[in-house]
This record gives C-alpha cells, sequence and structure tokens, in this order.
C-alpha cells in the first residue's frame, strides 16, 4: 500500500463528519478531497499551497467532485496558517495532512523546505484537538528531501509527540510517514 493511502487510513480512524481538517500542502488536491469527503458539508478543510496552479487544480478536483462547499483555500505558506484560519477553531482541529516536496507534474525547483515546515508543524500542532492527528510525509529522493526529512524527526523527537513511523520500503532515500497523535 502506498504511504499516501496509509496516510488516510490512520486518518479515517478519527476524521468524523462536521469536524475541521487542514491540508497544509494541497498540491493536485487528492489529500484535500480526501478530507472534504469525510467532513461532509457541515465541516470545513482549509487548503494551502503557495503555487496558484496548485490551488487552481485543488479547486477544480473538488468542483468536479461536489465538495467545493466545505473547502476554504489559501495561497499562502503552511508556516502563516494563524493569519488564515478562523480562530474559533482553535485548538479543534482534528486532522491535518502535511505532503512535503513538490508538485507532481509542476515546476521540481519549488518544494517545501524545513525553514517553513518545521514553524509549521509547530504551529498546527498547537491547532490541533487532543486526541487529533497530524500525518507529514517526506520524500527524501530530491534536493533537500533527507535533510527535511531529518529535520521532521528531531522536531517529534525533542517535543516527544506520540509517533508512528512507517518507512515504506525502508531504501535510504524513500519516502518516510509520519504519524502523529496529539495526546
Ligand atoms: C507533494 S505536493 C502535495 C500533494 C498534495 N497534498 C496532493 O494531495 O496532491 C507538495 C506541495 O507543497 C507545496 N508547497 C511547497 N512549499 C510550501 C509552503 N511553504 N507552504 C505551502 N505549500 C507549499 C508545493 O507547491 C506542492 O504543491
Amino acid at each position: 500500500m502506498r504511504l499516501v493511502q496509509k496516510a488516510h487510513e490512520f486518518i479515517t480512524t478519527v476524521l468524523k463528519e462536521s469536524a475541521s481538517a487542514i491540508d497544509m500542502t494541497c498540491g493536485n488536491g487528492m489529500d484535500s478531497l480526501f478530507l472534504a469527503r469525510i467532513v461532509g458539508e457541515r465541516g470545513n478543510v482549509y487548503a494551502f499551497d503557495i503555487q496558484e496552479e496548485a490551488i487552481s487544480r485543488t479547486k477544480e478536483l473538488l468542483q468536479e467532485n461536489n465538495c467545493a462547499s466545505q473547502a476554504n483555500l489559501f495561497k499562502a505558506c503552511h508556516s502563516q496558517i494563524e493569519l488564515y484560519l478562523p480562530q474559533e477553531i482553535k485548538g479543534h482541529v482534528n486532522s491535518i495532512t502535511m505532503n512535503l516536496g513538490y508538485l507532481p507534474k509542476g515546476n521540481h525547483d519549488i518544494s517545501t523546505r524545513s525553514k517553513t515546515t518545521i514553524p509549521a508543524m509547530l504551529t498546527a500542532y498547537d491547532w490541533m484537538q487532543s486526541g487529533g492527528v497530524m500525518t507529514v510525509i517526506a520524500y527524501r529522493g530530491h534536493k533537500g528531501g533527507k535533510e527535511e526529512a531529518e529535520e521532521v524527526r528531531k522536531l517529534i523527537n525533542e517535543k516527544k509527540w506520540k509517533l508512528s513511523l512507517d518507512q515504506g520500503r525502508k531504501k535510504a532515500d524513500s519516502p518516510l510517514l509520519y504519524m502523529i497523535s496529539k495526546l
């Protein structure tokens, strides 16, 4: 099973209809759609990406699947989510996806970087409810990917967050899935 599916399976154990969820890197919109289908029209998905192309691909996918009404899309860096999220959901966010790297079929030079990934994770964790989950998929095959994955691991260890790690194919450059639960 692919790591994206494993991440979704993990989220399925906690995410419910009407809940609030965040997609920190919406890209082609697959994670946003997954979250939007579960939370339904009475829930909310807040989706972020720094590229206009990603925002429009996500918007289109959500519209095609009748899930646009529960989605709030922001062309912004995920380290800035506090500026966009409604204050009343602070401490009530149920699930967060963060699929790192670059936009598939997009510009591979525009990629997530630990300089913003780490502050973004810290803020996102703060906004999560107790019992909430955050999944982070870190790709290690591209420039800077290994270092970013290492920084993510360091942060989780330092903060002593509850972690379940899936090492995929266990090769030095294969992607990693971090599944974080807030106690
Ligand atoms: C692997 S893709 C995400 C895939 C997506 N979740 C999906 O389901 O299709 C990574 C995305 O992260 C975005 N990204 C890079 N740096 C970012 C940042 N600082 N804040 C938000 N998004 C960023 C890229 O533009 C790219 O679209």
